[in-house]
């Protein structure tokens, strides 16, 4: 059986969580597979809003594993946090959850080390969520990372160890700092040991050969990929469909369909290039219709009009083989509607995202019709407006891949299938 990746095609926040949730009655198990607690999965079902930031998706389904695999960088705080949510609504996690031994740690110092390097930046800061993520990644790849698996092996000299180093890097920063919270991580670490810890790879390698299907939830979004996105202003991982085999053991040939998931408008968080940003009341608009918000971090995101030439991008690196559009409801109050086709760098016309999103890239245009319909109640397409079905008719023209879902609201009942 073949694993399907979902993913997201923009600068995150895209509403993979809500899709997930809809997606999971259709499959076994439910997996992320990089990022840690920078995310924030936002869920609505029954008049109630969820958030995950560790946990997979999937986790409000019943009879769906939910697997968090050797690509993902844990927080013991959060996790234990969201382990708390989770049961006090009743949530028995701990018979569908499982965690990768494989995982690393992130650590309180790993948080004061993102916060240091950030205010040592200043004006040329990344905008990180300062939960520690590039540390944490950092320390992976250097060779010195704390991994679950660690929990049953001399744990205790082996985080001393950690903390030591982290205290001695801190030197170089002018931040003044204390470590608060290391008894909450101590405590974290307990609720983490009332999980079974396995073997993630070789766990959905006979998941796989049980015919189980399995969906593998992405974090953040392509813009965000440390290889591809707008560098230096990226996440530390590789959010690409090529992260879901190295964050899960898997083989590239083992993919199956990939869901690029990607709003009907685009968003950012943070700081970084942003070519299609409105800096105006259409972008007040947006971010006051969408509610654009973080859902980790509760800063208010960038909003600006959907941009085909990333949005390009994105599928190629990718190899999408279905979009999903949501948020499409925010957009039904505009009489226009504004699609980047192409960039504008000094005299040159483009499609491609150049090395550098720096540079000074103007947007070209096309404006499609609005649909001035409310679109939160509609549940089939036959009740599609006209320009709406305009709409996704050029998308799916330009973009060359078919649009299977289409969301109008934050509700898990608020899609409709293509
Ligand atoms: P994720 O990180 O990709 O899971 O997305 P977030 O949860 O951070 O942000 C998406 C936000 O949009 C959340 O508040 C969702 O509840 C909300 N949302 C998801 N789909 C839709 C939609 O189709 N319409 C509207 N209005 N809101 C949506
Ligand atoms: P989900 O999964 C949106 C952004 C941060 C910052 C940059 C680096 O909810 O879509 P980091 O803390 O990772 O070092 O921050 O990446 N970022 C996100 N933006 N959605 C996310 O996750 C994000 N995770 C990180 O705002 O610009
Ligand atoms: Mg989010």
């Amino acid at each position: 059986m073949k694993i399907d990746v979902l993913l997201g095609l923009q600068w995150g926040d895209e509403g993979k969580g809500k899709v997930v949730d809809v997606l999971t009655p259709e499959y076994d198990v439910i997996t992320r597979f990089q990022g840690g607690p920078n995310a924030g999965h936002t869920l609505e079902f029954n008049n109630i809003k969820h958030i995950l930031h560790n946990i997979p998706s999937g986790i409000f389904r019943e009879n769906t594993l939910n697997i968090i695999s050797n690509g993902v960088v844990l927080d013991p705080i959060v996790f234990q946090q969201e382990v708390e949510k989770l049961e006090s609504m009743g949530v028995d996690i701990t018979k569908n959850l499982v965690i990768s031994n494989k995982a690393h740690l992130i650590i309180p110092t790993h948080r004061i080390l993102d916060a240091a390097s950030e205010a040592a930046k200043g004006k040329s800061k990344i905008g990180s969520t300062l939960k520690g993520i590039g540390p944490t990644y950092m320390d992976k790849t250097g060779r010195n990372g704390l991994r679950v698996g660690d929990l049953e092996l001399d744990f205790k000299s082996k985080y001393t160890a950690l903390k030591e180093k982290h205290l001695n890097l801190l030197k170089i920063y002018d931040y003044a700092f204390t470590i608060e919270d290391e008894e909450k991580f101590f405590e974290g670490i307990d609720a983490l040991r009332r999980f079974q810890f396995v073997d993630s790879e070789y766990l959905i390698h006979s998941l796989r050969e049980n015919k189980k299907k399995i969906l593998a939830e992405g974090a953040q979004g392509t813009l965000l990929d440390i290889d591809f996105g707008s560098y230096p202003f990226v996440t530390s991982s590789n959010t690409i469909c090529a992260g879901a085999c190295t964050g899960m053991g898997v083989a590239p040939s083992a993919i199956g369909e990939v869901f690029g998931i990607f709003k009907a408008y685009c968003t950012r968080v943070g700081s970084g290039p942003f070519p299609t940003e409105l800096l105006n009341d259409e972008g007040d608009q947006l971010r006051n219709l969408g509610n654009e918000f973080g859902s980790t971090t509760g800063r208010p995101r960038r909003c600006g009009w959907m941009d085909l030439v990333a949005l390009k991008y994105s599928i190629m690196l990718n190899g999408v083989t279905q979009l999903i559009m949501t948020k499409t409801d925010v957009l039904d109050s505009f009489s226009a509607i504004k699609v980047a086709t192409a960039y504008k760098v000094g005299d040159e016309i483009s499609d491609r995202v150049p090395y550098s999103m720096d540079e000074k890239i103007e947007p070209v245009y096309t404006e499609l019709p609005g649909w001035n319909t409310d679109l939160t109640g509609v549940r089939h397409k036959a009740q599609f407006p006209k320009e709406l079905t305009g709409y996704i008719r050029f998308l799916e023209k330009e973009l060359k891949v078919p649009v299977k879902y289409v969301s109008v609201g934050p509700d898990r009942e608020q899609i409709i299938a293509l």
